[in-house]
């Protein structure tokens, strides 16, 4: 089978990674950074067209206070340098969930990222921050229901959605051997292949990729046909 059109990653491992090593949790996290460049490199090399990635829940707000922070740090940084290098590959750049509980530096970080980014025509990356696959629904839901539409369809739903112009993704991969979807894109993974590699995310890599592509290539889609 072709390429997937779409990979939605769910990163998990970086707490572990971090702890097997005598390392605070924040330290996993940065590491994870770091994996995440290195897979847009490789998913830019290997031409797939849209990638997301699961960086922060909306249920990820019940870890400690050090650990929300230290995240949120991170994101800034990342995402205030990440500029020229977004650039460099040509990737465009999309954030996924509700932004009005960020700090004022926060959100004019993502929407400058956006704006530089908002011309480049190579890999689509989205990065789901403060996103839950319920509340997408329901943010949609409530969009809908608030320009007085009554028959809601299901067209209507996936246009409203934040991920719309995304197309939904044809492979997710979560990393570190958990088996969970987690409240990750619940409407749009409905016909998604699904893939549990066991290597913790900071160790994730175009080798990792490659192998997720493979097999994703020996899986037989029947979107409910035979
Ligand atoms: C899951 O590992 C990872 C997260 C909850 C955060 C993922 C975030 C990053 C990779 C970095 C921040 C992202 C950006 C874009 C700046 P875990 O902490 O649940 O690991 P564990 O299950 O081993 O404890």
């Amino acid at each position: 089978m072709a390429n997937p059109n779409h990979i939605a990653f769910i990163l998990d491992g970086n707490g572990r990674w971090a702890t097997r090593r005598g390392l605070p949790r924040n330290l996993g996290h940065k590491q994870g950074v770091k994996a995440i460049e290195k897979t847009l490199i490789a998913l830019c090399e290997l031409n797939i067209p849209y990638a997301s990635f699961f960086a922060f829940s909306t249920d990820n707000w019940k870890r400690s206070e050090e650990e929300v922070s230290g995240l949120f740090n991170l994101a800034e940084e990342y995402f205030e340098k990440g500029v020229e290098f977004f650039n460099k590959y040509n990737i465009k750049v999309d954030f996924f969930g509700d932004r009005t509980p960020f700090s004022k530096k926060l959100q004019n970080i993502m929407k400058n990222v956006c704006d530089k980014t908002a011309q480049n025509t190579g890999l689509h990356a989205g990065f789901c921050i403060n996103y839950g696959g319920r509340e997408d629904i329901l943010q949609a839901v409530n969009n809908l229901v608030s320009k007085g539409e009554k028959n809601i369809t299901k067209d209507m739903i996936s246009s409203n959605l934040y991920t719309k112009d995304y197309p939904n993704p044809d492979l997710v991969v979560r990393t570190s051997g958990e088996q969970r979807i987690s409240n990750f894109m619940l409407w749009q993974m409905a016909y998604s292949e699904l893939y549990f590699p066991k290597v913790l995310w900071p160790d994730f890599d175009k080798k990792h990729l490659i192998k997720s592509l493979k097999v994703f290539s020996k899986r037989k889609r029947r979107f409910g046909g035979y």
